[in-house]
């Protein structure tokens, strides 16, 4: 039986709208680690799922129309939805949890009461912001200007019966555990949750865990009425899911405690102070610790579901495919920091360390195996230095490429050779820290080392002589191919799919594959055999792809406006007698024209009863073509003052109705019945 066991989870996800990449990152970096455990030899449980409860839910399923069942099975397992994204985005979870799943139900109704009955949980009531139309409390915080940040709507102070948790009983023992431990993760987090939570002003306030004034959560079954709130219900996911109080699953004692919940730094807070003490509370073992990672921002801002300035991470593994854009993700950005997201610095990653560095090195070697051993090495191309000192003095009487057999030649191999044999352990010590970037930084000094070491040797001159330098040659050949091997172990946890691809190419077998192979140096056999495959990483034409990107991008945005957008009636009030002031005409287009220089403007020739021609300049030659109007009975209001738009004079408007479509003005201009006759007036 394996004792080495590393249980890991994400958070549960809002089912509230699309996920973006922000989403990706936590559970990336998640399966990343997970991946990492298994490949070190540990029995892993990776756990993920949904939060589905919640006003905020019930909200989005009723202005969809829907239940709110119906409503997060659209998004959590309806095709395009959450379980379809973490296929197609590689993420390998042992277990997925939803929380409307009805042992969490059950087992969150039972957690409940214990704490009730303990004395933890009592009844009082909740003060709010409370919007009618909505049905909502919101906190001041969360209010927009003021209002419902749902409806824009006013709101009002109201109350209701809650039950409460009696938090303020562990704030000793949770500033202990945040100051004294390292609990939270990274430490520059602790100190905003002590003073801002636990040492500020009233000390650690009691939180609301129950609420009357919606229905969709789990129900407190002592009490009718209430439902428990959702963040108590969705912190539980992480021991229910494991057979806490509950007998679907069985592995608590096995997985028990976490040993560690990657999070988002918005709710550090919630796992931070209240998930401790939760467990405090019921006596149970707390997790060894909380991760709380960076955003990924865009253009400064936060990427959210309700904003819709996301960024869709089918779009772009469609495009770069799905391990360049995990390898994207935790190359980039230190994981416990914030990072800027944008096009340009995925390009810019793929191009630089995927196309260029990674890709060439595997193309290269597996290209330069084939064209001068025929894709397998002679048996002596694993030899030890000493082996290669001999080889080097036998063939030190030919003519040689400067430098590559002698002593030069057996330093560049020392140095490569110490560099990939030491890499594990150097990332060993990154990974544990969760420090992904780092680990990825440590692998890609190797490879551009070995990059170099194909300059230093170049191969292509050796090959001239294959009679003097082939053995030589096949040494560079080995030690790169070994070198290609060890960086593909280690980076396999971050890009599955071409790692395995990686090691077809160089003919790493299965035990080439593996974590001790990759602290070893000279596994591969010496007559190892390649095969060059496809072009791993193919370089992006950076300009012409960021064109097309912000073409998609636009188009999606755009996709996403509403329909139909009617301006709201005027609040302000007209009296009756400035209304009557402006005199409406039916007029006759006589002649219509474009105004030169201007891609606005048409100039209207009317007949307005009066005899005289009234001429009209209009900005709706978006809209129409001049000839279109000529005869048609339009109408105009004729008493503004003259005005000059181009040069010419305009003596009114035409009046025209005027709505938004997918975000896009669109206007007609008002025709009437031409029964009515020039210059009659509207009133
Ligand atoms: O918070 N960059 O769910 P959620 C990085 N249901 N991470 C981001 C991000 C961004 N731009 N946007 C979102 C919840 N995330 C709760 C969790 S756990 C018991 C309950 C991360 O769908 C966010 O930080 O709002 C969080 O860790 C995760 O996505 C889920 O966010
Ligand atoms: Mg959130």
């Amino acid at each position: 039986m394996n004792d080495k066991r590393f249980y890991i989870t994400t958070p549960i996800y809002y089912p509230s709208g699309k996920l973006h990449i922000g989403h990706a990152y936590s559970t990336v970096a998640t399966d990343a680690m997970a991946r990492y455990k298994r490949l070190c030899g540990y029995e892993v449980m990776f756990l993920t799922g949904t939060d589905e409860h919640g006003q905020k839910i019930e909200g989005k399923a009723r202005e969809a129309g829907v239940t709110p069942q119906q409503f997060v099975d659209s998004i959590v397992t309806a095709p395009g939805g959450v379980l379809d994204l973490w296929k197609l985005m590689d993420v390998r979870y042992d277990r997925f949890i939803r929380t409307t799943d009805g042992y969490h139900v059950e087992a969150i109704q039972k957690i409940f009461k214990a704490m009730y009955d303990k004395g933890d949980i009592y009844k009082g009531a909740y003060t709010g912001k409370y919007c009618k139309d909505c049905e909502a409390f919101w906190t001041e915080s969360q209010l927009v200007d003021g209002k419902c940040p749902d409806c824009g709507r006013e709101v009002h102070d109201a109350q209701e019966e809650a039950y409460f948790f009696r938090a303020s009983k562990y704030a000793d023992r949770v500033r202990d555990l945040l100051l004294n431990t390292d609990f939270l993760e990274p430490r520059s987090r602790v100190n905003e949750m002590v003073n801002n939570f636990i040492d500020c002003e009233g000390g650690l306030q009691d939180l609301c865990v129950s609420r009357t004034s919606f229905t969709w959560g789990v129900p407190v079954d002592f009490d009718p009425g209430h439902v428990v709130y959702v963040w108590l219900d969705a912190l539980f996911n992480y021991m229910t899911a494991l057979g806490y109080q509950n007998s679907r699953y069985d592995d608590l004692d096995k997985f028990w405690p976490a040993d560690v919940h990657f999070i988002g730094k918005e709710i550090v807070r919630f796992h931070a102070i209240y998930w401790p003490a939760f467990l405090m509370s019921l006596d149970l073992p707390l997790p060894k610790k909380v991760y709380g990672h960076g955003w990924l921002l865009l253009d400064g801002g936060k990427m959210s579901k309700s904003k819709g300035n996301v960024v869709d991470p089918y779009l772009l593994s469609q495009r770069y495919g799905v391990d360049a854009l995990r390898f994207f993700l935790l190359r980039s950005f230190p994981f416990g920091s914030d990072g800027n997201f944008s096009n340009e610095l995925l390009i810019q990653t793929i191009n630089v360390d995927l196309a260029n560095d990674l890709g060439n090195l595997v193309s290269r070697t597996t290209a330069m195996a084939e064209k001068y051993f025929g894709g397998t090495l002679p048996q002596g191309a694993g030899a030890s230095a000493a082996e290669r000192a001999a080889a080097a003095a036998a063939a030190a009487g030919h003519k040689v490429t400067e430098g590559a057999l002698q002593g030069e030649g057996c330093r560049f191999d020392g140095e490569l050779i110490e560099l990939a044999a030491g890499l594990r352990l150097r990332y060993e010590a990154q990974m544990e820290k969760f420090q992904f970037q780092n680990a990825l930084e440590e692998i890609f000094k190797v490879i551009q080392r070995a990059n170099k070491y194909i300059d230093e040797n170049a191969p292509w001159a050796l090959a001239k002589d294959m009679e003097a330098n082939g053995p030589r040659l096949a040494h560079v050949l080995y030690d790169l191919l070994e070198t290609v091997r060890i960086c593909a172990v280690l980076l396999t946890p971050f890009m599955p799919s071409s790692c395995g691809k990686i090691f077809d190419q160089i003919g790493a077998e299965e035990s080439a594959r593996t974590w001790d192979s990759a602290g070893e140096w000279g596994v591969l056999p010496a007559a190892v055999s390649v095969a060059k495959g496809e072009n791993l990483f193919p370089r992006i034409d950076m300009a012409k792809e960021l064109a097309e990107l912000e073409a998609i991008q636009e188009q999606e945005r755009k996709a996403a406006l509403p329909a139909l957008e009617i301006e709201p009636p005027a609040e302000e009030p007209v009296d009756f007698d400035t209304f009557c002031k402006s005199d409406f005409r039916a007029v006759k287009v006589k002649d219509c024209q474009r105004v030169k220089k201007s891609d606005k403007l048409l100039k209207f020739t009317l007949d307005d009863g009066t005899g005289a021609d009234r001429q009209i300049l209009s900005g709706i030659a978006k809209w129409y073509e001049p000839e279109a109007l000529i005869g048609k009975t339009l109408v105009a209001i004729v008493n503004l003052p003259p005005r000059k738009m181009m040069g010419q004079e305009s003596q009114g408007m035409l009046i025209s109705a005027v709505h938004r479509e997918k975000g896009e003005e669109v206007l007609h201009l008002l025709m009437v019945d031409d029964a009515i006759p020039a210059g009659a007036k509207l009133c």
